[in-house]
Order: structure tokens, then C-alpha cells, then sequence
């Protein structure tokens, strides 16, 4: 198990410009644990998690990382604890695969170092647990959207950090690689106990996968905790503005959020 580094967001205020999404929140993450941010678009989710991983400066109050300012420490060493897959990544043009994903590594390596036997082997074990080790000479232009994203998701397996920030890392995905990308996050988080806090838009299986869920409304935590504590058809209807029916999952046992539209009301 690794050390685990504790994160939070003290009284923070983010703001583009003069324009203030968030204010005054404040979040502490469970380290070891997975825990998913839900809430409707542009709710601040996003904007949250760039600030969590150093990317967004708070206007007001501060992210701290083990005790310290996440914006008083050096990038690379923050890198070294904290990954970030962001929304929409940018690949470099012509990348290859293995070239993206081998970038996860540069915050481990030495300026002008040559690449470690550990660097090799971490990366051909990201390309093995996202299931694309066939696509590693590809160019990352001819890939599809879910190929795509899971060459992202190597690049932050790659990056073998403590604390793992991914925004909505199944966009894109077919159900079967939403689950078996979740299913590889579980396994992270209970085998290296990697801190995960990922933006999820299934809320099923944002219930189904997570320790704890943070509900945003209008940049504002709306309601904290275990799924089963949390998850009740008054949240979604706040949240989302949805009516909603709370089931069981028949699988997990987790609660279940049936959506209520206006065309199968009985
Ligand atoms: N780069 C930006 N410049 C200005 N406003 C932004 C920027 N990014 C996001 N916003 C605004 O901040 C709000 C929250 O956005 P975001 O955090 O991306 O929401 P979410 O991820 O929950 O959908 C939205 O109103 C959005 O328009
Ligand atoms: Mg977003």
C-alpha cells in the first residue's frame, strides 16, 4: 500500500476571470478511497477538479496537498503524487501510442535521463490493463473516440501516481469499457490504494463504484457521502432537476436511479 497523501479544498473560490464559479468550498478527499463528483453540466465539476490538480488557481482560500499549498510546491513534484486526466485531452499530432502514454512517465524521470527498464515495463503494463498493448505503434489521430480514450487512461496508469483526478473517464466508452475501466480503478485503489476522485455522469455507476459521492449544485457541495447514505430521488431531484425513482441494484445493491421522463410516467 502506498503513503496516503490527504487532499483538500479549504474555502476555495474559483473564478474565470470576473466571473465566480465556486465559492467557498470546501472538500476533503478520502485518501485510499474512490470517490466520484456528480452534478449537472456546468455545475463547476470540471473547474473543481482543475483546481484539485493544481491547473486552476483559487482566487480565495487554497488546495492543500499533505498539509501544503498545492500552488506553493514545485509542478513536477506535485506531479509526482497527484495525475490528472483532463475532460477533453489534446494529443499531440502524430503521436504514437506508446509515445502518449510513455509521456506519464517524464514527472519520474531525470532531465535528458535515458529511459529506465521501470519506465518500459510500466508503460507495457498500462497498455496491458486499458487492453490496447496491440495498438502501441498506432498513431493516436486514427484511433476511435473509446480507443482513444483509453490510450489517456494508460498515460495516467503510466503516471503511477498516489492520487488519481480523472474527469469523466468513460466518455466515449462503449458500457463494457466503462465497466472494465472502473473495474481497473477499483482494483488500483485496492491493490496500490491509489486516492481516486474521478467526474461521472452514470450516477448508477457512480453509486455502484464509489466510496463516497460528491453532489455539486450551481458550484456548490449539495450533499456528501456513501452512496446509500446520500443517493435519495429528493438529491437527484435537486440536484438534476430530474424526476426520478431509487431502486436497488440488483447487482450491487447500491442505489439505483430510474429517470422519470414525461413520455413514461404510470
Ligand atoms: N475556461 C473557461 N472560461 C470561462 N468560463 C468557463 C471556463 N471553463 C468553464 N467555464 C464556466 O464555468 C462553469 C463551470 O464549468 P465546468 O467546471 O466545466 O462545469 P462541469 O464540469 O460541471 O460541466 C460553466 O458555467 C462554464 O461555462
Ligand atoms: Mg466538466
Amino acid at each position: 500500500m502506498t503513503a496516503a497523501h490527504t487532499l483538500a479544498a479549504e474555502s476555495v473560490t474559483l473564478a474565470y476571470g470576473d466571473r465566480t464559479v465556486i465559492e467557498g468550498l470546501d472538500l476533503s478527499i478520502a485518501p485510499g478511497r474512490i470517490t466520484s463528483i456528480v452534478g449537472a453540466n456546468g455545475c463547476g465539476k470540471s473547474t473543481l477538479l482543475r483546481a484539485l490538480a493544481r491547473l486552476l488557481s483559487p482566487a480565495g482560500g487554497q488546495i492543500v496537498l499533505d498539509g501544503a499549498s498545492v500552488h506553493a510546491r514545485p509542478s513536477k513534484e506535485v506531479a509526482r503524487v497527484l495525475g490528472l486526466l483532463p475532460q477533453s485531452p489534446v494529443a499531440p499530432e502524430g503521436i504514437a501510442v506508446a509515445d502518449l502514454v510513455g509521456r506519464g512517465r517524464h514527472p519520474h524521470q531525470r532531465m535528458l535521463a535515458r529511459w529506465s527498464a521501470q519506465d518500459y515495463a510500466v508503460v507495457a503494463d498500462a497498455l496491458d490493463a486499458t487492453g490496447i498493448s496491440e495498438l502501441a505503434d498506432r498513431s493516436v489521430d486514427e484511433l476511435s473516440g473509446g480507443q482513444r480514450q483509453r490510450v489517456w487512461i494508460a498515460m495516467a496508469l503510466a503516471q503511477q501516481t498516489d492520487i488519481l483526478l480523472l474527469d469523466e473517464p468513460t466518455t466515449f466508452l462503449d458500457v463494457a469499457h466503462q465497466v472494465e475501466v472502473l473495474d481497473l480503478l477499483t482494483d488500483l485503489s485496492g491493490s496500490r490504494g491509489t486516492t481516486i476522485v474521478m467526474v461521472l455522469h452514470d450516477l448508477n455507476l457512480a453509486a455502484r463504484y464509489s466510496d463516497e459521492l460528491v453532489a455539486m449544485k450551481d458550484g456548490r457541495v449539495h450533499a456528501v457521502g456513501a452512496p446509500e447514505e446520500i443517493v435519495t430521488a429528493e438529491l437527484v431531484q435537486e440536484v438534476f432537476g430530474l424526476a426520478n425513482q431509487i431502486t436497488v441494484d440488483p447487482v450491487s445493491g447500491k442505489p439505483m436511479v430510474t429517470p422519470i421522463g414525461r413520455h413514461h410516467v404510470r
